[in-house]
């Protein structure tokens, strides 16, 4: 059996991804070992074929490099401070990666396996030791438009993005929550007293913009507004996250003639899922029951919701998605356009195929070798 370090497991996405190894008893196939950067001597979980009872220090270099593969949700400066001396002391193992940081690097996958397992199965041939995960958006679009990708039928995307709180951080969750208490607590009487909307309304707007307000993660409120900006900006304008969905599609999907994505990404009040708007300018006229086939077809967790108001409701939001391995795909129909344009919506939970589910996919691939 290989021998797994797990390096950030308690993060939002390392406790999400160790839940999922846990249901899918991963652990069975691997003997682990528990780092930390911060807590190294206090007890490691009790989990089946554990190397040692206590946290290892993830600063260890030679610990490290007894390890067959490397699993970081530690994030990019864990990253950029041990990769590449693990590499330079000559190690040769598999580093699996949840930060962003090495995912445009020539000598690496960003893996989506229900996408590019042939990519990846070609690289790991090849050699390639570095894999990636790649950005949440990116990932939920192609696992949602998956099908229309592969048989190469689109010719442009523009999405606007309706991203979730936890995309940036748990600390950012918990702010999130702390924004909708101070409201209401601001509010409850008048609720309950039926007071008029407007002078509620006022009181809301007010408690926003004061400074008792708990902005400190986002630096504005989330609650109740939203925020047209993820990221750094970029020298053309585009944020970083919307630099991202092109670039990174095309990687995963190994594309030489690049589909053109670009949109507008958004944060929005949601607690882990994100959702995006899709238009569609498809190469050729398809029927919808065509694409909606195709669409359906290329991944066991796509499904396509009918577009009909109860439908939607009741299967294409966040509250209706958090917490499962499914990429719903709706509100599909051609455009005024043309007939070459079509519209689509998505909403996937940006922790699973997000996030964790891609490179707890990826480990075992690796362990299965
Ligand atoms: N950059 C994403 C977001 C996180 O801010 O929502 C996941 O890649």
């Amino acid at each position: 059996m290989k021998t797994v370090g797990l390096v950030g497991w308690r993060g939002i996405v390392g406790s999400v991804l160790l839940k999922r190894m846990l249901e899918e008893q991963d652990f069975c196939n691997i003997h682990s070992v528990f780092f930390s950067t911060s807590q190294c001597g206090q007890d490691s979980p009790s989990i089946k074929n554990i190397l040692y009872k206590k946290l290892q220090d993830a600063y260890n270099i030679e610990l490290l490099k007894e390890m067959d593969i490397i699993i970081t949700c530690q994030g990019s400066a864990y990253t950029e401070k041990m990769y590449l001396i693990l590499r330079k002391y000559g190690w040769n193992g598999y580093w699996i990666d949840a930060s962003s940081i090495l995912r445009m690097d020539k000598k690496t996958v960003i893996v989506l396996d229900p996408i590019n397992s042939d990519l990846i199965h070609h690289a790991i041939e090849k050699g390639i030791k570095t894999f990636v995960g790649g950005n949440c958006t990116v990932s939920l679009m192609l696992m949602s438009l998956g099908g229309l990708f592969k048989e190469e039928l689109i010719d442009w995307i523009s999405v606007s993005t309706y991203q979730a709180a936890s995309g940036a951080g748990s600390r950012h969750v918990i702010e999130l929550l702390k924004q909708m208490g101070t409201i209401y607590n601001v509010i409850a009487e008048d609720l309950s007293n039926y007071s008029s909307i407007l002078d509620i309304e006022h009181k809301v707007t007010q408690i926003s913009r004061s400074n008792i307000f708990p902005i400190k993660h986002f630096s504005i409120p989330l609650a109740g507004n939203l925020i047209p900006w993820i990221d750094k900006k970029m020298s053309n304008g585009q944020s970083r996250e919307e630099w991202k969905g092109q670039v990174e599609t095309n990687k995963i999907l190994g594309f030489k003639n690049h589909v053109c994505i670009d949109g507008m990404c958004v944060r929005i009040g949601s607690l882990r899922c994100h959702s995006q708007s899709f238009f569609i300018k498809l190469k050729k006229d398809l029927s919808l029951e065509n694409i909606e086939n195709i669409i359906s077809c290329q991944n066991n967790w796509v499904n396509v919701v009918p577009n009909s108001i109860q439908d939607t409701l009741a299967q294409l939001t966040p509250v209706a998605v958090t917490g499962t391995l499914n990429v719903p795909i709706g509100r599909l129909r051609k455009l005024n356009m043309g007939k070459k344009y079509l519209s689509a919506f998505t909403v996937g939970d940006q922790l699973l195929w997000g996030a964790a589910e891609p490179l707890r996919r990826m480990l075992n691939i690796l362990i299965h070798l």
